[in-house]
């Protein structure tokens, strides 16, 4: 009784914590970058971290969300189609064998909302609400597929894994996980995350940061943010989720936006103008001069200056003939306004100008 009013006051300042939240969020990159500009430039968009869980406390209420989730007051044994005879049996039964197991989970997100027992959820199914109805497994633990195991080489398909999790999390942002490359690459939701355990401070992930989730087979990816000029990653400011969403996107390669120079504006919300003097490459992306994994250029550059822009402009028409070979720091006769910041420290507004002398993007 007394433990049954503790959680339901926890679920009430839950619920007044979410409704701040949501309150308070105006940037949600995935739904639209090019309305997401923040008004503080200097201010990273929020990531969806939580917030659309969060989200759900709200909506449980209802019975079933905006995007169509199953709530919580409909949980019930996940559907096993290896065990379809099976029945639930309840988690202390569970418990009794798994100890060990339950002992870590206790401390998971899911174990403290499914054992609430609030907003209707049903307490005594908490393990089998995940791993299917457990009666044939009790009776015979060694038979495979008798429980929804969710490792890869586990006797379940991970189609059936996957539907598992997607039946209280579909829609928001998974709404396009299937079609996406992690889905069609055979991907598992438990690849990323691990619910039994929590090794990471939100999400549920298999690793403690989203970075070092995804490093766990983008190595390559990874590593270019330890080049010399790469944005704070590796310092935490950002992460892979602010420009990719791993559940499926309708923009290769998973990203967030319609664009790639969507997903920059974002952050970098001043490049985007509106502008008098337009520079085309930067219009037409980013990419044409920057590599957003990091680079051993300056400011991720994926040229040495002035090869950078030489690779589009050529030497006619420039006064004094300054892009020539021989001007180059290894020509013959190097031209010291070709070294340093070489193009730039004449061309100084190189992503547009303002200036109604600016056509040059001098000013
Ligand atoms: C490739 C890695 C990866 C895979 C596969 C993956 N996720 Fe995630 N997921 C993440 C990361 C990283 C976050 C946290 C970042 C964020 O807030 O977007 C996250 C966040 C979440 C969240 C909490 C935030 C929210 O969106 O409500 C839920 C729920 C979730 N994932 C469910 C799933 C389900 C269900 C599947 C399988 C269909 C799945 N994930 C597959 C990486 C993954
Ligand atoms: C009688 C003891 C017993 C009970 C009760 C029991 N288990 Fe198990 N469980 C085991 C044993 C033993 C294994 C290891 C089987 C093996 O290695 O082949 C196992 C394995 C598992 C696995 C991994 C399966 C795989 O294929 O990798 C999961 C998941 C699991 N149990 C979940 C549950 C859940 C959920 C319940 C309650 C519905 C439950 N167990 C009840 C003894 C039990
Ligand atoms: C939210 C879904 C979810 C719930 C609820 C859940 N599990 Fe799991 N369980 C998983 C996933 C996913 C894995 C695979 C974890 C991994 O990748 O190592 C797993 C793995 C396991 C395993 C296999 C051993 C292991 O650690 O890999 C056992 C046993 C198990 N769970 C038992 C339980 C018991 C007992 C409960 C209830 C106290 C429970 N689970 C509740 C999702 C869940
Ligand atoms: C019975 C419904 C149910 C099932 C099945 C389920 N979850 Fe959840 N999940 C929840 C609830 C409830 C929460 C708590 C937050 C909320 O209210 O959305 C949650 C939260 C999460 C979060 C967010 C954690 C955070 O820190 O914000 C992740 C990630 C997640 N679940 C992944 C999974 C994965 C992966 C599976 C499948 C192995 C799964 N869930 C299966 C109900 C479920
Ligand atoms: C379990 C391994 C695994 C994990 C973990 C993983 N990925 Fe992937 N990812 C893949 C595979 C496999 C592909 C397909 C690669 C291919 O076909 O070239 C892929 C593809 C991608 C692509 C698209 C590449 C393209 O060329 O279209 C992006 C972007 C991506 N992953 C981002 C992420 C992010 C962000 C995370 C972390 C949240 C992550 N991945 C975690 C395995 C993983
Ligand atoms: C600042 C935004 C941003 C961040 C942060 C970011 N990416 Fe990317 N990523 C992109 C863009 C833009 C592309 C498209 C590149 C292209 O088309 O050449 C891309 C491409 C990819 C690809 C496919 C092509 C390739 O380069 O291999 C993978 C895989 C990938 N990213 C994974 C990751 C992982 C893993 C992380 C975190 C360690 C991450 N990304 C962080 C913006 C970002
Ligand atoms: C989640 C926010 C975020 C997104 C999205 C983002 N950036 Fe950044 N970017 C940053 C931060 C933070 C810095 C570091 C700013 C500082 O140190 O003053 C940075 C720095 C940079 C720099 C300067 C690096 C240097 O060495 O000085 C370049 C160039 C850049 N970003 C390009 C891009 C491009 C191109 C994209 C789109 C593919 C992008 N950014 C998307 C946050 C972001
Ligand atoms: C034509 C090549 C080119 C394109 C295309 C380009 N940039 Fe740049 N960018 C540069 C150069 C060169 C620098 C170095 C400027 C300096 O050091 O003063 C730079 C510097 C930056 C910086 C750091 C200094 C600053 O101005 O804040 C950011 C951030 C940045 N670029 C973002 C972007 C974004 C976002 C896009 C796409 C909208 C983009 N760039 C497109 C050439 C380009
Ligand atoms: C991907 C190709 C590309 C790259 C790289 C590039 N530019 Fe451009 N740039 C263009 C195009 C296209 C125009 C428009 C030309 C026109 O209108 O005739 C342009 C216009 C300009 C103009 C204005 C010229 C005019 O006639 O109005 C200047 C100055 C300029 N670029 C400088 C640079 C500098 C400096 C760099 C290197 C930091 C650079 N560009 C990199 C394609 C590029
Ligand atoms: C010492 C300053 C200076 C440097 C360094 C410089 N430019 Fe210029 N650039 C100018 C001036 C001044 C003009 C305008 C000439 C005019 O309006 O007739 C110009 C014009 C241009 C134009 C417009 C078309 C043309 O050819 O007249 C382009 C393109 C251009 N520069 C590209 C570059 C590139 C690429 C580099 C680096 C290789 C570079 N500039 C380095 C001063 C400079």
């Amino acid at each position: 009784m007394k433990r049954t009013g503790r959680w339901a006051s926890a679920a009430a300042t839950l619920l007044a914590s979410a409704a701040m939240l949501v309150g308070a969020i105006t940037v949600h990159a995935q739904d639209d970058a090019d309305s997401a500009a923040p008004s503080n430039p200097h201010k990273l968009p929020e990531t969806d971290m939580g917030v659309g869980a969060m989200r759900h406390y709200l909506d449980i209420e209802a019975g079933v969300d905006a995007t169509g989730a199953v709530s919580l007051a409909h949980a019930a044994a996940a559907r096993n189609p290896q065990a379809p005879d099976a029945i639930p049996i309840g988690s202390a039964t569970c418990v009794a064998c798994h100890s060990q197991e339950n002992l870590q989970f206790s401390h998971t997100i899911h174990a403290r909302a499914l054992r609430s027992g609030a907003l209707g959820s049903n307490a005594d199914r908490t393990c089998e609400s995940c791993h299917g109805p457990g009666s044939l497994h009790a009776a015979s633990p060694t038979v495979a597929g008798s429980i929804i195991a969710f490792t890869h080489g586990s006797a379940t398909p991970v189609e059936t894994q996957t539907e598992t999790c997607l039946g209280c999390h579909t829609g928001g942002a998974r709404q396009h996980w299937i079609g996406s490359i992690h889905e069609a690459r055979g991907l598992s939701c438990s690849d990323c995350h691990n619910p039994m355990a929590k090794m990471s401070p939100e999400g549920l992930l298999t690793k403690q940061s989203i970075s070092e989730t995804c490093a766990g087979c983008h190595r390559d990816v990874r590593a270019k943010f330890n080049r010399r000029s790469h944005m704070p990653l590796p310092e935490g400011q950002i992460s892979c989720v602010d420009c990719h969403n791993p559940h499926g996107t309708v923009t290769d390669p998973l990203l967030k936006t319609d664009t790639v120079n969507g997903t920059c504006y974002t952050c970098h919300a001043e490049k985007r103008g509106p502008l008098l003097f337009e520079h085309p490459p930067v219009r037409e992306s980013c990419l044409n001069c920057h590599d957003p994994h990091g680079s051993n250029q300056q400011t991720l550059l994926v040229a040495p200056l002035p090869m950078l822009c030489q690779q589009c402009h050529t030497m006619t028409l420039h006064p004094n003939d300054l892009q020539t070979p021989a001007g180059l720091g290894t020509g013959s006769a190097p031209d010291e306004r070709l070294m340093g910041r070489a193009c730039i420290s004449c061309h100084t507004n190189i992503h547009g100008s303002n200036n109604p002398s600016g056509a040059r993007f001098h000013k």
